[in-house]
C-alpha cells in the first residue's frame, strides 16, 4: 500500500529508514516499486541521466517533467512519487510556484514537489502549502543555482556555511513543507538538522544520521559513466552487461546468427505452396 506523509512522519519518530530513489521511466518506476523502494523522485536530473544536456539540469522544462512523472505514476502506482520542479518554474512568482506545482498533481498525480533553496524561497513554499499541496524542500548543494555556489561542491563544510543551512532548513520547515532533503553535506549536519526538524530530513550524500537516503538510479546501477560523485555506491555495473549485450547482438546480425529458428514466425500449414501457385499464375 502506498505510503502518506502521516507513515513518514512515524517512520521518523520510529527511527525506520526510508530508501528513495530517482525513476525517470515506466520500467525503471516498476522495478523500484517491486524492490520496496518508499519513495521515488522524478528528477530533475533527467536533464543529464536521460537527455544529455551539457547544461546540466538547467534546460530541463516543465512539459519534460510532467511527461517522465506521468511515466513513474503508471509504473509505480502504489509509491509515494515526488515531481521535481524544474529551473525557473518556481523562482518568479508565487503564483506561477502554484500553477507549476499543480500540473504535476493534476497531470502526473503525484504525491509531493520537491523545490530548490531555504529561506530565498519560503514565500513560494508557503503559497503551494496553501494550496494544499505537499512539498519537499532541497538545501544543500543545489544543482539549480550551482553557478552561484561555485560548482558542484559539498556544502556545510565551516562552521558558517553549516549554520546559514540550518537557518535555511528551519526556513523550510517554517514555510509548512512536509520533508527537507539534504545534498552534499558532512555527516554532522545532516545529523543536527534531523534531530532539530520535526519533519523528516532525507540525504543524498548527508551522511547516515539523516531519516533516509536518496541516489540517483543512473548513478547506483552503474549507467551513468561521465563523473560518479563520492556519495554515490554503485549497486550494480548496468554499462558493462549492456555494452556486452549490445557488443553480442552487432556480432550476431553481421554473422547471420540472428536471428534462429526459435524467433521466426512459420506460414500456416498449406499456405507456402498456394502463395508459390499464386506467384507462378500472375508471372
Ligand atoms: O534531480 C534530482 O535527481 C535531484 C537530486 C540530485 C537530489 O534533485
Amino acid at each position: 500500500m502506498k505510503k502518506s506523509v502521516l507513515d513518514f512522519q512515524k517512520m521518523k519518530q520510529a527511527g525506520e529508514k526510508v530508501a528513495w530513489l530517482t525513476s525517470y521511466d515506466f520500467p525503471t518506476a516498476q522495478f523500484a516499486e517491486k524492490a520496496g523502494m518508499d519513495m521515488i523522485l522524478v528528477g530533475d536530473s533527467m536533464g543529464m541521466c536521460v537527455y544529455g544536456y551539457a547544461g546540466g539540469t538547467m534546460p530541463v522544462t516543465m512539459d519534460q517533467c510532467i511527461v517522465h512523472s506521468e511515466a513513474v505514476r503508471r509504473g509505480a502506482p502504489n509509491t509515494f512519487v515526488i515531481g521535481d520542479m524544474p529551473f525557473l518554474s518556481y523562482q518568479t512568482t508565487p503564483a506561477d510556484a502554484v500553477r507549476n506545482a499543480g500540473r504535476f498533481f493534476k497531470k502526473a498525480g503525484v504525491d509531493a514537489i520537491k523545490l530548490e533553496g531555504g529561506r530565498r524561497i519560503g514565500t513560494m513554499i508557503r503559497a503551494i502549502v496553501d494550496a494544499g499541496m505537499v512539498v519537499c524542500g532541497h538545501i544543500g548543494l543545489t544543482p539549480q543555482s550551482s553557478g552561484q555556489i561555485g560548482g558542484f561542491k559539498a556544502q556545510g563544510r565551516t562552521a558558517e556555511s553549516a549554520y546559514e543551512l540550518i537557518q535555511d532548513a528551519r526556513s523550510v520547515q517554517e514555510a509548512g513543507a512536509t520533508f527537507l532533503l539534504l545534498e552534499a553535506v558532512p555527516p554532522e549536519v545532516g545529523k543536527f538538522i534531523s534531530e532539530d526538524l520535526k519533519i523528516p530530513v532525507y540525504g543524498i550524500g548527508a551522511g547516515p544520521y539523516v531519516d533516509g537516503q536518496l541516489l540517483i538510479v543512473s548513478d547506483m546501477l552503474g549507467v551513468f559513466e561521465a563523473f560518479t560523485p563520492r556519495f554515490v555506491k554503485k549497486y550494480a555495473n548496468l554499462a558493462e552487461e549492456i555494452m556486452k549485450a549490445m557488443e553480442a547482438y552487432v556480432r550476431d546480425v553481421k554473422e547471420s546468427k540472428f536471428p534462429e529458428n526459435e524467433h521466426t514466425y512459420n506460414m500456416l500449414e498449406g499456405e507456402k505452396e498456394k502463395l508459390d501457385k499464386l506467384v507462378k499464375s500472375v508471372k
